[in-house]
């Protein structure tokens, strides 16, 4: 499973990559608007630290202005990915981007109905949110596993790029139905780290070394 990190942050970009946690970033609007950074320059910065997809949303909501917010996108660096919203424009906007060999995010999914699209235009990633779900008391997790069996079903080629994660487990789930990436906020992936009983362990070992009166170095 692909991590990318859901983050306009460039210094928490660059700890986890320096731990090669990193294969890819997301952005969007709020998260930029989060940085307090002009989005080219922030972009250009986070696509310098990161090898992998960059993706960087457009804000245009009709198909024309949308491809032309995404080409400008797209001339940031080659690395980036275009991030156009789950609706008919952004569909529209995604085949024509994806024809002329750009990636694309299809971003804001919320039904398998519309993951279907997302891979019939061509998407690179389509982007359930599972959070979301989560919070108007439906299950985020289903339906990524209904877009796994339907991809799966038909061979289709684009990626589930879990996104909206809140939790340790949400990544843990995705990884177990086979979500290819999560994207999720640098705080979530360092808590896959914490464990009581590692905590409760060390504490253990730490006690009982201070006992024996050694030191290593
Ligand atoms: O990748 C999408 C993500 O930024 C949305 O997360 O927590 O605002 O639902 P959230």
């Amino acid at each position: 499973m692909k991590f990318f990190v859901d983050t306009a942050d460039t210094a928490a970009i660059r700890e986890l990559n320096a731990l090669g946690m990193v294969d890819g970033v997301t952005t969007n609007p709020s998260l930029i608007l989060k940085s307090g950074r002009d989005i080219l320059e922030v972009t250009r910065e986070i696509c310098d630290i990161v090898e992998g997809p960059v993706s960087a949303e457009v804000v245009a909501t009709e198909a024309p202005a949308m491809i032309a917010e995404g080409l400008k996108l797209a001339q940031i660096a080659p690395n980036i990915a275009i991030k156009v919203p789950l609706t008919w424009d952004g569909l529209t906007a995604c085949k024509a981007f994806a024809s002329e060999g750009h990636k694309v995010n299809v971003t804001l999914c919320f039904s398998a109905a519309q993951a279907i699209l997302a891979a019939k235009a061509g998407a690179a990633f389509v982007s359930p949110f599972i959070g979301r779900l989560d919070d108007i008391h439906l299950e985020g997790v289903e339906l990524i596993q209904d877009i796994r069996t339907i991809y799966d079903n038909y061979a289709y080629p684009t990626e589930i790029l879990a996104a909206s994660i809140r939790s340790v487990n949400h990544i843990v789930d995705c990884a177990r139905i086979g979500a290819d990436v999560i994207t999720a906020p640098p705080a979530v992936i360092r808590a896959m780290a914490n464990h009581v009983l590692t905590d409760k362990g060390l504490a253990q070992f730490l006690s009982d070394w201070e006992k024996t009166g050694q030191k290593i170095l």
